[in-house]
């Protein structure tokens, strides 16, 4: 039994990674900022742990109890995403330092959004980040997780797609679906060729599970993507929500236009290609990801309406 504790535990991706790890046999206390948050945790059979992301000498005692520490809590203020990126820097820092020599694993979560657009290329985990804009500014935080590894901890970057989707989640679908049906359109942003890579949820938490189980390459980053269900474009997700919400109209917008309906950091997403692959989580931790998913099929017939 390892004991983790985890950041994020009520979140849309946490809450799964505390089904997979209880029932794999593992003990979690998990981070909550609220009483909501903590009887959530409580009723899935997890010890909450009053603090939040702000509670720097919280985390460090929790860590240090901790055989493993999987941190997935973000800010997600996309007005404030600076300050939201500065946070979860400090938050890293305090969990290197409180780990340093223990040989104890350290996951931390970021977003294949800091490839930001991959072009024709294929990404891997290997492919230089160009500094600046959009959410390349969280692979400052990947870094310091990977360096953390010359400290003596047993640390991982696990970077999600921008679509991570399943059991009723996810959060850029249903912003989208939600636009769709307030205006009554579902839009694409220009000829909406650009291609995403995409990963369900029960995936990304087994991951997270694995890399407490599994030996690893310390400092290692790891991609988690679906290579079965490819070439999801900005009009087929538009497509799936108009057949969902049953709107015949699918409209192309400009990125200016975008911005004013989403604010210019979900326009960018929604504009992205983003492609890459996920060999080293195959290779080092056993990660794999059944055929047959797709997330078009999910969108079209049971992606949630609310953000
Ligand atoms: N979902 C995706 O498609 C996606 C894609 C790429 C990367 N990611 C990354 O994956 C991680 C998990 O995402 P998610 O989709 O599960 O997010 P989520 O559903 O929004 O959950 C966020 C979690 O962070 C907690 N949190 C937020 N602010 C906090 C604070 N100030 N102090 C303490 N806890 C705080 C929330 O607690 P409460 O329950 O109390 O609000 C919640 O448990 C994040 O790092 C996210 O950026 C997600």
């Amino acid at each position: 039994m390892v004991h983790i504790f985890l950041t994020g535990a009520s979140g849309y991706i946490g809450s799964v990674v505390v089904d997979l790890a209880l029932k794999a046999g593992h003990s979690v206390r998990g981070l909550a900022r609220s009483e909501a948050s903590a009887a959530k945790l409580r009723a899935k059979g997890v010890e909450p742990v009053i603090g939040d992301l702000f509670s720097l000498d919280v985390l460090a005692a929790e860590a240090k109890k901790a055989d493993a520490v999987l941190h997935l809590a973000f800010i997600h203020d996309f007005d404030k995403y600076d300050e939201a990126v500065a946070q979860d820097q400090r938050v890293i820092a305090t969990f290197t330092e409180a780990l340093a020599g223990t040989n104890k694993v350290l996951v931390v979560t970021s977003g294949t959004g800091v490839l930001q657009d991959t072009g024709d290329m294929i990404a891997d985990e290997r492919t230089a980040i160009q500094p600046g804009g959009g959410a390349a500014e969280r692979a400052i935080a990947e870094q310091m997780c990977v360096q953390a590894a010359s400290r003596g901890i047993r640390s991982a970057v696990m970077r999600l797609s921008l679509h991570v989707y399943g059991r009723n989640g996810s959060h850029f679908i249903p912003i989208q679906i939600a636009t769709a049906e307030k205006d009554g359109v579902a839009r694409y942003i220009g000829e909406g060729s650009n291609v995403t890579t995409v990963v369900h949820v029960d995936d990304v938490a087994a991951a997270f599970v694995l890399a407490v189980e599994k030996p690893f390459t310390p400092g290692t980053i790891f991609h988690l993507g679906d290579k079965y269900d490819t070439g999801m474009t900005g009009k087929k997700i538009a497509e799936a929500i108009a057949q969902r919400l049953s709107l015949s109209q699918v409209q192309s917008v400009s990125f200016e236009e975008a911005s004013v309906v989403w604010g210019p950091f979900l326009a960018w997403a929604f504009s992205l290609t983003n492609q890459y692959s996920s060999g080293l989580a195959e290779k080092e931790l056993g990660w794999s990801v059944p055929e047959g998913r797709s997330v078009l099929k999910y969108i079209a017939e049971s992606g949630r309406v609310e953000a």
